[in-house]
């Protein structure tokens, strides 16, 4: 769809709708506020301009759904099964197992590989609540392990310290879509002979070494939830190489499944429907394009915002041949910006009419994670004693830090041109220059 955009709405439209779309975060509602208050399109036109963005061709494949009369894929299906082969052959695996989120393709494989109560699993604190959720919705506990401040990442060199006789899994997450550091994080696991699984939600095209994400370890598991470079609406899949793995995944996730795989004794309806497919083959149409463009920009950012002293963008882990830029992520340090407060700051790009975030804030010390430690099933599997000490020693200083520091732009505004780059780095050297006296102002 050609969309015709305006500078404003295109850098502060839909920019931090991404990472779960759950930071619709007061600055994002300014940020859309102002947006909406400088366009003069119509209402059909402002919905437009936000993500996702279709054609005719997305509005073809659905109707074609909607005719069919087939709308899922139980007793065969044609576009899931279309999807998996197309997906996984673009993200070089052997197989993908389509599923109703990326929630459910951690449960899906969580189910496979029979995590449950009294099992860790090592993950790490700079994520979407999801990650958690998958967790504990099996009863296993969830260790965190601290990230690394330069890349955002769960920093490998403490996963080791983290590891007991019931770690049963490394869950790595590829923050921002760009990848975690896997030939350390496996290297972990195959010292302790513990598996090792991506949470590569928001990171499909990411590569590491030429090899996408998703088959680093066992598996991988990705989202299309609405706000993901490739979306529809909800959706997910699981990736491996590994057939009996695959095989489980597939028998997990729908009820009565049949493949070649012992049964687990427990299963789920984790499906895809035909229209999820249907619309994830029409918009994957665009998706090379489109992250061809996020590439270019975010590169060009790095290169004009790492000149900004005090603005540090986030590292690039080693080996890293691509990132799926699902976020463009900086950590702001306002020592060289007149101690001018984050806020302040973001809410200075805001009137710029870029839309930036604050991210996550900490995960492991949030109410819900918290929560857990008094909760009744959780103290009879693990005891009250130990769920205390488990909340005590979810201390992850260098996240804390991360998430006072961390700036974040959504996936969309890597869609802009370099005009639009340009001026999200003219931005900031014009706060940088003013930020004496935007600090006295702000108090
Ligand atoms: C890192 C991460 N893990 C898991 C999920 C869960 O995916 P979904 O929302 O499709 O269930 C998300 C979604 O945003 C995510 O960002």
């Amino acid at each position: 769809m050609s969309t015709p955009m305006n500078r404003r709405n295109l850098i502060g439209g839909a920019a931090v709708a991404g990472a779960g779309a759950c930071l619709m975060s007061a600055v994002t509602n300014q940020v859309v506020a102002a947006a909406e208050n400088a366009s003069s399109s119509s209402k059909k036109n402002k919905a437009k301009l936000d993500w996702p963005r279709w054609n005719q061709t997305d509005e073809a494949a659905l109707l074609d759904v909607l005719n069919s009369g087939k709308w899922g894929r139980t007793g065969g299906g044609r576009m899931v099964p279309k999807f998996e082969a197309v997906f996984a052959e673009r993200m070089k695996a052997k197989y993908c197992i389509a599923t109703s989120a990326g929630t459910t393709a951690l449960l899906t494989a969580f189910g496979a590989l029979g995590i449950g109560p009294g099992d860790e699993v090592i993950m790490p604190p700079y994520t979407f609540v999801a990650t958690f959720n998958a967790i504990t919705c099996n009863y296993a506990l969830p260790v965190f392990v601290d990230t690394d401040l330069e890349t955002f990442q769960i920093d490998p060199n403490k996963i080791k310290a983290a590891i007991t006789p019931n770690t049963r899994l490394l869950l790595p997450v590829h923050i921002g879509g760009s990848p975690a550091d896997m030939a350390a994080v496996n290297a972990v696991g195959k010292q302790h002979n513990v598996t090792v699984l991506e949470d590569a939600c928001q990171a499909p095209l990411a590569e590491l070494r030429g090899q996408p994400v998703g088959t680093h370890g066992l598996g991988g598991c990705i989202s299309f939830q609405a706000s993901k470079n490739l979306n529809s609406g909800e959706g997910g899949a699981v990736l491996t190489n590994d057939e009996q793995f695959a095989n489980l995944c597939f028998n997990f996730h729908t009820p009565g499944g049949v493949k070649h795989a012992p049964s687990v004794g427990r299963g789920a309806n984790f499906r895809l429907t035909e229209f999820q497919a249907a619309l994830l083959l029409s918009q994957y149409e665009r998706l090379e394009e489109q992250s061809k463009l996020r590439d270019n920009n975010a590169a060009y950012l790095t290169e004009m915002l790492g000149k900004i002293p005090g603005i540090a963008p986030a590292r690039l882990v080693d080996g890293c041949t691509r990132s799926g830029w699902h976020l463009y992520m900086w950590r702001y340090d306002k020592q060289h910006f007149a101690k001018l407060p984050r806020e302040s700051f973001l809410a200075e790009l805001s009137k710029a009419g870029i839309g930036a975030s604050s991210g996550y804030t900490p995960l492991n010390t949030s109410g819900h994670v918290k929560a857990l430690a008094t909760n009744p099933h959780y103290q009879r599997i693990y005891g009250k004693e130990a769920m205390t000490r488990w909340l005590e020693s979810n201390q992850c200083p260098v996240n804390d830090r991360l998430c006072e520091e961390a700036c974040w732009l959504g996936q969309t505004t890597l869609l802009g041109t370099r005009a639009d780059m340009e001026r999200i780095a003219e931005s900031i050297s014009k706060i940088q220059k003013r930020a004496g006296d935007l600090a006295r102002a702000s108090g």
